[in-house]
C-alpha cells in the first residue's frame, strides 16, 4: 500500500489547507450566538465525505447535525464505524490566545487554532485517509462508516437517540475515534480507558437584590460566602469527595494496572513545572496517573456571583452560581451520582437561600477489551506510521459516545489518539503538530488494512 502513503506524502499541503478551512468555522456547540456557523461547520463535513467518495447523509437534531457517511464495498471484510466531532470549546478567554482561535496560524511546526487537536484535526486524518484509498485504488480494505457529530463538547445527548434509531444501519465490527492523546512525545498509545462525566450547575440567591453591605452586611445571607462554604464541603482534607455513596460502584485498580501505570516514563517534577505548580495534589493513596485516569473527580469549572469588575465594591450579592463537573470511573452511574450530589448540597445548605440545580449531561466511564484482534492491529498500523510501539493508557477524558458504542451497539472502540495533552484543548492557544497530524494520517491509513488482515 506504498502507492496510498506515497500519495499522502505528496498531497500534505493540500491536507493542511482543507484542515485550515474547517478550522476557520467557529463551530462552538455551547453558544447559540455560533448556530449559523455549526450549520456550515455540517455542510463542510458533509461535502468533504461526498468529495471523497462516500454516500453522505445530514442527520438533523433538536440541537446541532449529524453526517452520516459510508462506503461498503469491500466484500467478506469487517466494518469499521469513525466518529469525530466538529463542534469545538469555547474559544474563551480570547486575550490569551496567541493568535485569533479562528484564525488558523503554522508556526513552530503547529497548527494554532480552537479544534486544531479537539477535534477537527484528529477527525481529519480518517476523513483523508479513506480519501486517498478510494483516490488511488478506488476502494477500501474494509468497509467504513462515518459519524461526525456537532454535540461532543456539550455531552452528545442527540447523538444516542440517532444511534438507539439506527443500530442496523450503524451495525459494525469495531469503532475507531482519534480524539484523545499519545502519552507523550516520541511515546504513541492506545487508550483503552476514559473517565465518564455528570455536569451540573447549582445556584444559590439570597436577598432579592444585592444590598449594601455595610447596611445589611452580617445580617443577610450572603450567597457568595454560603456557596463557597458549600463547595468546600465536597472535598475532605485527604482529596476525598464526601458526597455519600460516591465511591460505592467505583471498581478498583487491580495491583496489575497499577504496576503498568507506575512502569510508564513519569517525571512528575517536570509535569508540574510544565503546569506551573509545584505540588501534587489528589485523593490519598494514589498516583498522579492514577489520579487522572482511573480515580473520580469533583470539580467546579466556575464560580460567578457579586461585582467582579475593576476596583471594589461592597455589596452582599444576590445570587452565586457554580458549575460543576465529576468525572466518573467504572461502575459509577452518572444519572444516580447526580442525583446524590444534588441531595448533599440540599443536605449542606444554610437557611435563607433559594437552591436551584440543573443537570446537564452525563455519560459512564468506559474500559476496552485489551487483547482483541483490533488492538493488535491498530497496535501495528501505528508502529508502521510512528516507528514506535504504541503504549496501552487510559485516560481521564470523557468521549461519552464510547460508552454509547458499547451499550447500544456492542461494540469496543479503538481510541487512537495523535495529539498530545499539552497541546492545549479546551484553553487558550490550542495546537497540533503538523507532524503528528500526518503521522496519525498514515496510521489510520495503514489500519484499514490491518484490520482487513485480521
Ligand atoms: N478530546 C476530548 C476527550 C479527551 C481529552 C480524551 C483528553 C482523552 C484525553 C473530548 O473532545 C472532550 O473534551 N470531551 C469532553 C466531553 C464532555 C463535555 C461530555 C470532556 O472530556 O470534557
Amino acid at each position: 500500500m506504498q502507492d496510498v502513503i506515497d500519495y499522502l506524502d505528496q498531497n500534505r499541503d493540500a491536507a493542511l489547507d482543507q484542515l485550515k478551512e474547517l478550522l476557520r468555522i467557529p463551530t462552538v456547540s455551547a453558544d447559540s450566538a455560533f448556530a449559523a456557523d455549526m450549520l456550515k461547520g455540517a455542510a463542510f463535513v458533509h461535502n468533504a465525505l461526498h468529495d471523497a467518495g462516500l454516500s453522505v447523509e445530514t442527520i438533523e437534531t433538536p440541537g446541532h447535525p449529524i453526517i452520516y457517511a459510508e462506503w461498503l464495498q469491500a466484500e467478506n471484510a469487517p466494518t469499521v464505524l469513525i466518529y469525530g466531532h466538529y463542534d469545538v470549546q469555547p474559544p474563551d478567554p480570547l486575550d490569551l490566545w496567541t493568535t485569533p482561535a479562528f484564525e488558523p496560524d503554522v508556526r513552530d511546526g503547529c497548527i494554532w487554532a480552537r479544534g486544531a487537536t479537539d477535534d477537527k484535526g484528529q477527525c481529519w486524518t480518517h476523513v483523508l485517509s479513506v480519501a486517498s484509498w478510494l483516490k488511488v485504488r478506488g476502494s477500501l480494505p474494509v468497509n467504513v462508516k462515518f459519524v461526525i457529530e456537532g454535540e461532543e463538547e456539550v455531552g452528545s445527548e442527540n447523538l444516542d437517540v440517532f444511534l438507539e434509531q439506527n443500530k442496523e444501519k450503524l451495525a459494525c465490527e469495531v469503532a475507531v475515534v482519534s480524539d484523545s492523546s499519545q502519552y507523550a512525545p516520541g511515546i504513541p498509545a492506545i487508550t483503552y480507558g476514559l473517565r465518564g462525566i455528570l455536569a451540573c450547575e447549582v445556584t444559590l440567591t439570597g436577598p432579592n437584590r444585592d444590598l449594601h453591605s455595610g447596611s445589611f452586611g452580617g445580617a443577610v445571607i450572603n450567597p457568595v460566602n454560603a456557596l463557597c462554604r458549600l463547595m468546600g464541603k465536597l472535598h475532605d482534607d485527604q482529596g476525598r469527595i464526601q458526597v455519600p455513596g460516591f465511591y460505592d460502584s467505583v471498581i478498583e485498580l487491580t495491583d496489575e494496572e497499577r504496576a503498568q501505570f507506575a512502569a510508564l516514563p513519569f517525571d512528575e517534577s517536570e509535569w508540574l513545572a510544565d503546569l506551573g505548580t509545584d505540588a501534587p495534589w489528589g485523593e490519598a493513596g494514589f498516583s498522579s496517573n492514577e489520579r487522572r485516569w482511573a480515580r473520580p473527580t469533583c470539580d467546579i469549572n466556575g464560580i460567578f456571583g457579586g461585582y467582579s469588575g475593576e476596583g471594589p465594591k461592597t455589596i452582599v450579592p444576590s445570587k452565586a452560581t457554580a458549575k460543576i463537573t465529576c468525572r466518573l470511573v467504572p461502575d459509577q452511574d452518572p444519572h444516580q451520582l447526580t442525583e446524590a450530589l444534588k441531595q448533599f448540597l440540599i443536605d449542606n445548605l444554610q437557611p435563607g437561600l433559594k437552591f436551584e440545580f440543573t443537570s446537564q449531561h452525563g455519560a459512564p466511564a468506559s474500559v476496552a477489551d485489551l487483547n482483541s484482534p483490533y488492538m493488535t492491529a491498530a497496535k501495528t498500523a501505528i508502529e508502521k506510521s510512528f516507528g514506535t510501539v504504541p503504549v496501552m493508557v487510559r485516560e481521564g477524558g470523557s468521549i461519552p459516545v464510547v460508552g454509547s458504542f458499547k451499550v447500544i451497539l456492542g461494540v469496543d472502540t479503538l481510541l487512537l489518539g495523535w495529539g498530545q495533552n499539552s497541546d492545549n484543548l479546551h484553553s487558550p492557544d490550542e495546537h497540533f503538530k503538523i507532524e503528528d497530524f500526518h503521522r496519525g494520517t498514515a496510521a489510520s491509513a495503514y489500519l484499514w488494512q490491518e484490520l482487513a488482515n485480521d
